[in-house]
């Protein structure tokens, strides 16, 4: 299979961006890339780290400069995003513009329950204020989302079925030519 452009998962942390980014490239045997990994593989630092040493503004510099390489590049991806990306303006336009943004939809307590080190992720302190900065994001989410998925109740799999119909059916992912 062949991927046309360029898709962008978004969703609040822990809601299974990088799993489901990863279970639709396997099937369709198309790259995926975590941009956190990327980040950490380039600057040689943790998320952690970068956050310790500069903090969430020297993270987000780098975020920004990160997504806008890969809306550069030649070739169609699925890249997952870190839960903050759609925090800049800047940010939602380069998504908007760079490809097909699918957001996927959960809840601070299902997000709290899926994930397990929440040492790795700086800004998920207590349950409480992770439910407030997800309600405020939200919205965000929205809109630059050209595709929601509701993932309360739902395992990873069937998302990741779901996420892959609506790639077909709209032709961003599709038979390769020749
Ligand atoms: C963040 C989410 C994290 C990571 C960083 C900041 C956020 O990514 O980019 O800790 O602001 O929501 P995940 O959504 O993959 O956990």
């Amino acid at each position: 299979m062949e991927l046309v452009r360029n898709v962008f998962f978004v969703g609040f942390m822990g809601a299974g961006k990088s799993t489901v980014a990863r279970k639709v490239a396997r099937s369709c045997g198309v790259a995926s890339l975590d941009m956190d990994k990327y980040i950490e593989r380039s600057c040689g630092r943790t998320i952690p780290e970068i956050f310790d040493e500069g903090g969430e503004e020297a993270f987000r510099r780098i975020e920004t400069d990160t997504l806008r390489e890969l809306c550069g590049k030649d070739g169609g991806m699925l890249i997952s995003c870190g839960g903050g990306i759609v925090k800049s303006e800047e940010n939602r336009q380069l998504l908007r513009d760079g490809g097909v943004v699918v957001h996927l939809m959960v809840d601070a307590d299902e997000a709290a329950a899926r994930i397990s080190d929440k040492s790795s992720r700086p800004l998920f302190n207590d349950i409480e204020s992770a439910c407030s900065l997800c309600a405020e994001r939200r919205p965000l989410y929205e809109e630059v989302a050209d595709f929601t998925v509701f993932t309360g109740g739902k395992d990873l799999r069937d998302i990741s079925r779901e996420v892959r119909r609506y790639l077909s059916q709209e032709g961003v992912i599709c038979q390769q030519q020749g």
